[in-house]
């Protein structure tokens, strides 16, 4: 039995299909027989939702999502972040350890440090074509206006870049690998499924734990494993796209009937007429979506009818039928969710029960560490 945890944040538009089939569901299989602890990780979420309010909200919609979809009678441990009181003090501790040259490397800082510098880098190219271009005799007087404007325009928009991205890169976004390492070894954890993007994130938690063990001359925190499922295979969305909520183009799971419909209709597919064969059907997202919702027996009939002539079948057929499908597939889930929102008490005395476990588990852990560092 193995400990497993792994965390969401709370950053709003709720769970799609890819998310379902390629992270949710898996991690729900990985769980069976395994100590597994899934966490709403809302103090993660605090830079991108910046009101209370709306953070408590998603925050708890995360949560009733899980519980849905895992059942309330999961044995799989659902949490706050928030409501386990000393991950915040592991994570100043662990702070001590963590060079600063560690967090230098990771790619959320990089990437932020290198559009700031783009930015001005830009700007100060603007800067020096506009001062070549007006000491220069070669243009008339209408064409240099114009250069001046545009160099304006852009210059006031490249600022605007430069001055969000000082404001924005704040000590988050720098600390936010330290957070996360003490997630996971706060509770003694050794396996997170992560998808690919956190793989540096762990690397980064195998670190500090080095590094802490080895300045305090002890084991205290063991090294986890991050658990990449690489046989998942990715979901199209409906452009054909891996599904995504930075392409637009998912199918969410809790929408209301009419955008899962809207969203259905908007598949894009091929445009054979109704009578004619349809080209090669695991070509076509609307098969491809279909297959992995569908019973083996309805999947060989649609690709029959994607096979054959003068049918009267068209890819508006195909979608109400991957439509009806999905209906289907998702009914549970959302009739859970729909139960649950009505009774958001009772959502709440799940997660109290809960923190309660996690709150216990790392206060044991801390025994230990705040022992070990001089500060108990
Ligand atoms: P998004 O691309 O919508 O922002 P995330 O990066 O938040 O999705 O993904 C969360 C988890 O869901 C990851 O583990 C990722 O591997 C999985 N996932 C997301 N989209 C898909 C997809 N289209 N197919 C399979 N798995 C997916
Ligand atoms: N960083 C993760 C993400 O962006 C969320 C997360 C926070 C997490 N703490 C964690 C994931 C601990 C796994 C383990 O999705």
């Amino acid at each position: 039995m193995k400990k497993i945890i792994t965390g969401v944040k709370s950053t709003g538009s709720s769970m799609h299909l890819g998310n379902l089939m390629g992270a949710v569901l898996p991690f729900g299989r990985t769980a069976v027989g395994n100590d597994a602890a899934i966490f709403i990780a809302d103090l993660h979420s605090l830079t991108s939702v910046k009101d209370g309010k709306t953070l408590r909200e998603q925050t708890l919609e995360v949560a009733i999502e899980y519980l849905a979809i895992y059942g309330v009678d999961t044995p799989i441990t659902i949490f706050r972040q928030s409501d386990i009181r000393g991950i915040t003090e592991l994570m100043w501790i662990l702070t001590n350890v963590t060079p600063y040259s560690l967090m230098n490397r990771a790619h959320s800082f990089k990437d932020f440090q290198q559009k700031r510098e783009q930015a001005i880098a830009d700007l100060n190219y603007l800067k020096w074509k506009h001062d070549a271009f007006s000491e220069s005799n070669f243009l008339t007087k209408e064409v240099l206006e114009s250069i001046d404007k545009s160099i304006h325009e852009r210059t006031i928009i490249i600022q605007k870049l430069a001055e969000d991205f000082s404001e924005n890169l704040n000590m988050w976004v720098f600390n936010y690998p330290i957070l996360m390492a003490a997630d996971i070894i706060g509770y003694d954890c050794e396996a997170v499924p992560v998808g690919k993007d956190q793989i540096q994130h762990l690397e980064m938690t195998r670190d500090i734990v080095r590094a802490f063990n080895k300045t305090y001359g002890q084991e205290v925190f063991r090294e986890p494993e991050a658990i990449i499922d690489e046989a998942v295979a990715a979901l199209p969305g409906i452009d054909g796209r891996k599904m995504s909520k930075s392409y637009d183009n998912f199918i969410g799971i809790f929408d209301d009937e009419k955008i899962l419909k809207k969203r259905v209709m908007s598949i894009v597919s091929g445009s054979e007429w109704v009578d004619e064969k349809k080209k090669n059907p695991d070509e076509c997202n609307i098969y491809n979506l279909y297959r992995v919702f569908a019973t083996p027996e309805q999947t060989v009939a649609l690709r029959v009818k994607y096979e054959s002539e003068n049918i009267g079948f068209g890819y508006g057929h195909a979608k109400t039928e991957l439509l009806s499908v999905l209906t289907e597939y998702l009914r549970p889930y959302r009739e859970a969710r729909e139960k649950l929102l009505q009774n958001p008490a009772f959502v709440e005395a799940k997660l109290a029960e809960w923190a309660h476990i996690m709150n216990a588990r790392l206060e044991e852990k801390m025994g230990v560490v705040k022992e070990v560092v001089g500060v108990n």
